[in-house]
């Protein structure tokens, strides 16, 4: 059988990547696929660039929509991510018959339900198994392997960039900005980087997750969304003394009013096995109602982790070239016309338990006053911490643990513990989740 023809767009980390894998395991690949993969053309801006991936035997151009037009191509691989120009090239591929595999999950959080619409009335596929943790192929596991099961919730660390920081943060000491440099120079974090620290990347991977899990449209914009800028070495140091681990985390859950997705710093105990995933390593815990909670645990960044799900996401669409596209598995798991559009629960509605941070004046009756605010809100206290206080300092820091209580009421509690005369400063609160295997 002839090769199937591909072409790239963008030759950066993933897209170098992908050449070099499918370069070095090229037959193994074709063996699985039934065809040879020729990539036969590539977009870059930079044509004289010098890459770390072998470029001779294919055709460079600057202009991506030579690729997207080029009669020879069948599958076009878009790795140059971002919204724009991503989107206007994906749907004139998608217009022109193509099918597309892609690692922007910017794009498919943001535009998927209109690229997935259009790629339906063309019968052609869009794939995207590398827009959510890099390497691991969650993708293909929630929404195939786990068909059988009621998704109850998910839990995943899905940001290299951030959980690398975190890890530095609590292992060297290092500074944040240090760290971030570093997971930049590693070719992990996001062209806007902005977008690993304040959890939008993880924002956008968990309204992927959300939807492939429980057959909702795609609703990043309804994401609560928080992210590690704000944690101070103070918090992980606390943490790690009381038991738990800091991680950047994007959860959704089904309860009865409705869909939770949020992504937020969250600690966890630290004898779980997601609370001991390090550096840019990934990992997300699935909880089907049949399977119970699995773990899916690997690389999510990085030049070949990534190419590693391009590259099976080429080998499952060069299989289905022939096969009917209505027979094929659909984008988002449930077939297209049996997506409900479940709400989705304000943050306020919410309910997790708490860490807080405050800084109490050195007398006796302080402690008093505050665990009578949480009283009075309905809050349980799980434990107190009180610090030595620093020479020179007229505060003691004091941690307080609290059980599961609605965000409305901590919000409440804390605007109430702030205005405490013998409170100084703003009181630090990190949610806290156990992630229990009977977590419903
Ligand atoms: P890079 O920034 O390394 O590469 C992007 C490529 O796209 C470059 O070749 C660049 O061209 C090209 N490009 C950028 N802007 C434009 C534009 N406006 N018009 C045409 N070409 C453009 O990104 P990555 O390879 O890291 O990421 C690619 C995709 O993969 C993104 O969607 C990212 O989110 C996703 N991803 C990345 C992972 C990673 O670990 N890096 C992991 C998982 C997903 P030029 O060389 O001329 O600048
Ligand atoms: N910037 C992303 C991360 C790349 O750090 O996880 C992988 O999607």
């Amino acid at each position: 059988m002839k090769p199937v023809k591909i072409g790239i767009l963008g030759l950066g980390t993933v897209g170098c990547g992908t050449i070099n894998v499918l370069a070095r395991n090229g037959q193994e690949i074709a063996r699985r696929a039934g065809r040879e993969i020729s990539i036969i053309q590539a977009s870059t801006r930079d044509l004289k660039k010098k890459r770390s991936c072998a470029t001779a035997s294919i055709k460079l151009v600057q202009d991506p929509h030579e690729v997207v037009r080029n009669p020879e191509i069948e599958v076009v691989v878009e790795l140059i991510g971002g919204y724009d120009p991503a989107r206007a090239l994906v749907l004139e591929a998608i217009a022109n018959g193509k099918h597309v595999v892609t690692a922007n999950k910017a794009l498919i959080a943001v535009h998927g339900n209109e690229i997935f619409a259009q790629a339906q009335k063309k019968g052609v596929m869009v794939a995207f198994e590398a827009a959510v943790a890099g390497g691991i192929p969650i993708i293909k596991s929630v929404r195939e392997g786990l068909a059988g099961n009621r998704i109850e919730w998910l839990a995943g660390i899905i940001n290299g960039t951030s959980n690398f920081i975190l890890t530095e943060m609590r292992d060297k000491g290092a500074d944040f900005a240090d760290a971030l440099k570093e997971a930049q120079r590693l070719g992990y974090a996001e062209a806007d980087p902005t977008f690993d620290v304040e959890g939008i990347d993880t924002a956008h991977k968990l309204t992927i997750l959300a939807a492939i899990a429980f057959g909702i449209p795609l609703k990043f914009k309804q994401v609560y969304t928080e992210g590690i800028t704000r944690i101070t070495r103070m918090d992980v140091q606390y943490a790690e003394k009381l038991g738990y681990r800091l991680k950047l985390l994007g959860i959704a859950r089904r309860t009865n009013g409705g869909v939770e997705l949020r992504v937020h710093p969250t600690l966890i105990p630290e004898r779980r096995l997601i609370a001991n995933v390090d550096g840019a390593m990934n990992a997300v815990l699935v909880k089907g109602d049949a399977v119970g909670p699995t773990m899916f645990y690997g690389a999510g960044a990085g030049a070949e982790p990534t190419a590693s799900a391009v590259v099976a996401d080429l080998v499952d669409v060069v299989r289905t070239l022939t096969v009917d596209p209505n027979n094929r598995v659909p984008h988002l798991a449930f077939q297209p016309d049996a997506l409900v559009d479940l709400p989705i629960l304000p943050i306020e509605d919410v309910e997790t338990s708490y860490y807080l941070r405050l800084h109490a004046l050195d007398k006796p009756g302080v402690l008093a006053e505050v665990t009578r605010i949480l009283a009075d809100l309905n809050i349980s206290i799980e434990s107190i911490l009180q610090k030595e206080p620093h020479p020179n300092e007229e505060t003691v820091p004091v941690i307080i643990l609290t059980q599961r209580v609605r965000e409305k009421n901590m919000n409440e509690a804390i605007a109430r513990i702030e205005k405490l005369a013998s409170i100084k400063g703003k009181v630090a609160r990190i949610r806290l989740e156990h992630l229990n295997a009977d977590w419903k």
